[in-house]
């Protein structure tokens, strides 16, 4: 169905779409909508991590009269629907975790606002059984992969590797806080907020107050910088409770976090523990993985399940095994409940096998680089999930351009005799879009509209939040329909005027809904059947082409077993990092980074570019320097001055290519690109602080005064 190449817009690094109001400010922001006679909100939060409430009391001094004040006895249904319905959006009597919102304020006065937060008492009775740690607190979730006999396996190698791994969580430091402003007219509200799943907040609010026709809820995103998956369930809470407070108002009520507030309370990187045993031949082929992922869920279910299904979906890495037996685990814990960020549970199970894959060359006496290229997945190689690679994963290739790009011999053999000096890679995939059958239950929907003045509309749910869905549908379909990409505009996703295309998630949005903007855009060229768009639409109206999200041909997936295709499609990488040591502070610097990919087709190089280099840097920052401070399982270093994240003075320079292995069944042969950048920086950092100790570590984030203390 695709045009061949040459291509007019495909491959072109056509600017940013929105990126002139970005940086000129005129950008609208959820903060910066002025609404008329509007309260603010404000949420009181438990201050302990498990227990039962016992008493509330409303201080002396504040007009009380005055204040909306709400709970969840005024919520239809007090409900946050996600995959369960085991989140309150406010806590009735028993609270969870610190944090946990359990009335709602709103007044005109801000300031007031404060005060009156302050005089609000609220007394527990608490419950000293509140589990912190991995392990210690009730299953949420098990998943199994097995393939082969996987004791059997271990016994015929030479050699038994085992290590345990860990990753601290990771705050995802957007640029602007959760926030919502809403109101509602008769029964329908209205929400504007910063987020990256309309639809999601849409099922959300629609569901809490019980409304009965979609139509009720309007959801519209507002320029979001910034989301990382930090914003694709946490914001269903906040409008809610926006929606709640308007209502009980009968006014416009915004809600808008500060970054403390957002900090503590919003969801981040689940944190990990791999118990791995790796068993080889003792010329270093492997043979056998046995994997024990678990994560930290958090107090109520969220997107633990899939996150933990996407950590051992690629806990096994790139490489060809025996036999393997992949076990994940999430565990509810009193801590604020953990979510989705980029790479989403990935970066964490690939963390613990590509540490692994250089501890093991080194105590094999190979080189890192070799004993991976030994044991790499070739085409029609068969997965511990049973799926056979139909494409070839061309992991030599991508690896040779990586090693010459970083000049890897000669810098490894420079480096290697200096102390505190080391350099270190990982090799690693990604999934494209919705695990197994995750995508036809989406059924994702499109549409291209016409216009009278000759343009086109896209039409879609997914969200510009800084990595380019603004920029590269408009390409896809102007290539497609022959237009000038300027005459293919992209219309502000707002649930009452858009189909839903599905979340902005899972790497899905170019391969996936890329591919259905492509199919539309030919339906709508078939209707057109050649004449002009101005004169088809004066003589039929607004017309639109369409397209429904369908499974590529035999893609097949087995929820109950956990076998069969996982992804449609997977990207490869290979990340190297060079690193200095400081030898009195033991603090790690990388001081250059190189990283290969293949995403399949690149439908806008710079943007991938600036994606890829992005999160680079925020995998960097994971490694290194995030270092999530927890207290009872809450954030408390709650500040940009105390959570550090790289700036673009402290990220290396990074050098960043593609190879192109187009996938036949994403948008103009693209596989997935918004994750992959975050899975290889955090072993390849660590490899390379290895090698600059001569020691093998096994922890992120690296922390210079842990170092200083072994
Ligand atoms: Mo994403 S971490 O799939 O929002």
């Amino acid at each position: 169905m695709s045009i061949a190449p040459p291509y007019r817009y495909i491959g072109q690094s056509i600017l940013r779409r929105e990126g002139r109001e970005k940086v000129t400010g005129a950008s609208r922001y959820v903060d910066d909508n002025v609404i008329p006679d509007c309260l603010h909100g404000k949420t009181i939060r438990s201050t302990i991590a498990k227990g039962r409430i016992v008493d509330i009391s409303f201080g002396e001094g504040i007009p009380w009269d005055e204040f909306i004040i709400a709970t969840a006895k005024d919520l239809p249904r007090n409900v946050v629907v996600l995959i369960e319905q085991d989140q309150p959006a406010l806590v009735e009597e028993f609270v969870q975790h610190k944090h946990e919102p359990i009335l709602l304020l709103a007044h005109k006065d801000a300031g007031l606002l404060e005060d009156a937060a302050r005089a609000i008492t609220i007394t527990y009775e608490e419950d000293k059984s509140a589990a912190f740690e991995i392990g210690e607190g009730s299953l949420q979730k098990e998943y199994l992969i097995e393939e082969g006999d996987i004791e059997k396996t271990f016994a015929e190698c030479d050699v038994v590797f085992e290590e345990v791994y860990r990753t601290g969580a990771q705050e995802h430091v957007y640029i602007e806080p959760n926030g919502f402003v809403g109101w509602w007219d008769g029964d329908n509200i209205h929400l504007r907020g910063s987020h990256q799943c309309p639809y999601y907040v849409h099922k959300a609010v629609k569901t809490a107050f019980g409304l009965k026709d979609d139509r009720q809820v309007d959801i519209l995103q507002e320029t979001t910088g910034g989301a990382f998956g930090g914003k694709e369930d946490f914001p269903s809470t906040v409008a809610i409770h926006t929606a709640l407070l308007a209502r009980k108002a009968g006014r416009p009520v915004r809600m808008i976090y500060d970054r403390a507030e957002d900090m503590a309370c919003s969801t981040k990187r689940h944190p990990s523990e791999t118990r791995l045993r790796i068993g080889c031949t003792k010329d270093g082929k492997l043979k056998a993985l046995d994997c024990d992922f678990r994560i930290d869920g958090g107090a109520y279910i969220t997107l633990s399940p899939v996150v933990l299904s996407r950590g051992i979906l690629h806990g096994s890495g790139p490489y060809k095994w025996e036999a393997a037996r992949l076990v994940g685990k999430s565990y509810a814990t009193n801590s604020p409940p953990y979510g989705a960020f980029r790479g989403f549970g990935a970066p964490q199970s690939l963390f613990a096998i590509e540490s692994a894959m250089s501890a093991l060359a080194e105590k094999l006496g190979m080189c890192p680089v070799e004993f991976r290229r030994k044991n790499f997945l070739k085409k029609g190689d068969v997965l511990p999930t049973g799926q056979a690679l139909e494409g070839d994963p061309m992991l030599d290739a991508i690896v040779d351009k990586g090693l010459q790009m970083a000049d890897y011999w000669n810098r490894a053999k420079k480096i290697a005799p200096i102390p505190n000096r080391g350099i270190g890679l990982s090799v690693f995939l990604h999934g494209t879009g919705f695990t197994g059958s995750g995508e036809v239950y989406l059924a994702s929907r499109v549409a291209l509209a016409t216009r009278g003045d000759g343009k086109v509309e896209v039409r879609v749910s997914s969200t510009e939040m800084g990595q380019g869905t603004e920029t590269i549908f408009p390409q896809i379909a102007a290539e497609v329909l022959g237009l000038e990409v300027d005459d293919v505009l992209f219309v502000k996703p707002q649930t009452s005027k858009v189909p839903n295309s599905g979340p902005t998630v899972a790497s899905r949005t170019c391969s996936v809904v890329g591919r259905l903007v492509e199919r539309a855009a030919h339906d709508l060229k078939g209707k057109l059947n050649g004449t002009p768009i101005a004169d088809y639409h004066a003589t039929h109206g607004e017309t639109l082409g369409e397209a429904k999200y369908q499974a590529p041909p035999g893609l097949y997936w087995d929820d109950e077993k956990y076998r069969g295709s996982a992804y449609g499609a997977y990207s490869w990488g290979i990340n190297i990092a060079e690193v200095t040591i400081d030898p009195v502070t033991m603090h790690p610097t990388v001081e250059n980074f190189w990283g290969v990919y293949d995403i399949g087709t690149v439908i806008n190089p710079t943007l991938a570019k600036g994606q890829v280099e992005g999160g680079i840097a925020q995998g960097i920052g994971w490694a290194t320097c995030e270092n999530v401070v927890l207290e009872e399982g809450a954030m408390i270093n709650t500040h940009m001055t105390n959570y550090i994240i790289p700036t673009t003075m402290d990220a290396p320079p990074i050098m960043v290519d593609f190879i192109e292995n187009p996938y036949e069944y994403g948008g103009f042969g693209s596989k997935g690109v918004g994750e992959i950048p975050m899975d290889g920086p955090g072993p390849a950092v660590l490899n390379a602080v290895s090698m600059a100790l001569r020691r093998p570590l096994n922890k992120i984030p690296i922390i210079a005064e842990e170092l200083l203390d072994d």
